[in-house]
């Protein structure tokens, strides 16, 4: 049994990886499954919110009871984000997001040219879509929450984030082979703005999404 503390809420999740195309096929893209996402969103919903997950390339299936909007690239991810997040008392951004894309998108595919090193591929900046909902704060009084995949220093990289992205809660996860991306798994320390540290032990992705709506519910009373 769930608690039913986000019963008449709203709330936002986003999952997965974003791509960035180079051609019609090839992009860039991220290790993220989406499962961490999709913990968030089912949890949610078992604790009453009515949930929107933004969904980037998981191929994973529908949950029960949640609004699922797919996307691809992290513009798309941005609209879909900024849409959703007008009548959102939470936006919590699990989505691993491409700082950067191609400048150009070829529209035949990129051939090799014989004997001629390759072309560099040229990135531009991709919108930061935590920063942004952070500092608009699309709905009165809303909680935004941000997630941050470290493989150094994961405190104080996760400190310095937290203040530069101006987002309320961030879960610092450490990258690594059984937990984090792709895994079951995963174990984090959730940062709050007002200085507290909530460490979740190693265990399954539910476990932490639960810790985390857990203090969203806190700071929304
Ligand atoms: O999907 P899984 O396989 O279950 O794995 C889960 C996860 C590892 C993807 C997840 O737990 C996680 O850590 N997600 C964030 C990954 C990450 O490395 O984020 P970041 O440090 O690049 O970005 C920090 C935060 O800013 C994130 O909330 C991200 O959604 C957001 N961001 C980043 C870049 C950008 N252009 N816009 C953003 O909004």
């Amino acid at each position: 049994e769930s608690p039913q503390d986000l019963a008449g809420r709203n709330v936002v999740v986003s999952a997965g990886g974003t791509r960035e195309p180079l051609d019609p096929v090839r992009f860039l893209g991220n290790r993220s499954s989406g499962k961490q996402g999709y913990a968030l969103a089912r949890t949610a919903a078992a604790r009453g919110a009515r949930v929107t997950l933004i969904a980037a390339n998981t191929g994973l299936p529908d949950p029960a009871g949640v609004e699922v909007i797919p996307v691809t690239t992290a513009v798309e991810l941005r609209e879909a984000v900024v849409a959703a997040a007008a009548e959102a008392d939470a936006v919590v951004m699990a989505a691993a997001v491409a700082d950067f894309r191609p400048a150009t998108y070829a529209a035949g595919k990129i051939k090799k040219k014989d004997g001629k090193e390759p072309d560099p591929i040229e990135l531009v900046r991709n919108p930061d879509i935590l920063a942004e909902i952070s500092a608009v704060r699309p709905s009165a009084g809303q909680l935004v929450v941000g997630f941050a995949a470290e493989t150094d220093d994961v405190l104080v990289n996760g400190r310095a984030k937290l203040r530069r992205k101006g987002c309320d809660l961030l879960v610092v996860n450490e990258v690594g082979e059984r937990k984090t991306f792709g895994a079951e798994e995963n174990e984090a320390v959730v940062l709050g703005a007002d200085g507290s540290e909530t460490p979740v032990p190693y265990g399954p992705k539910e476990d932490l999404a639960d810790t985390v709506w857990g203090l969203v519910a806190e700071r929304l009373s």
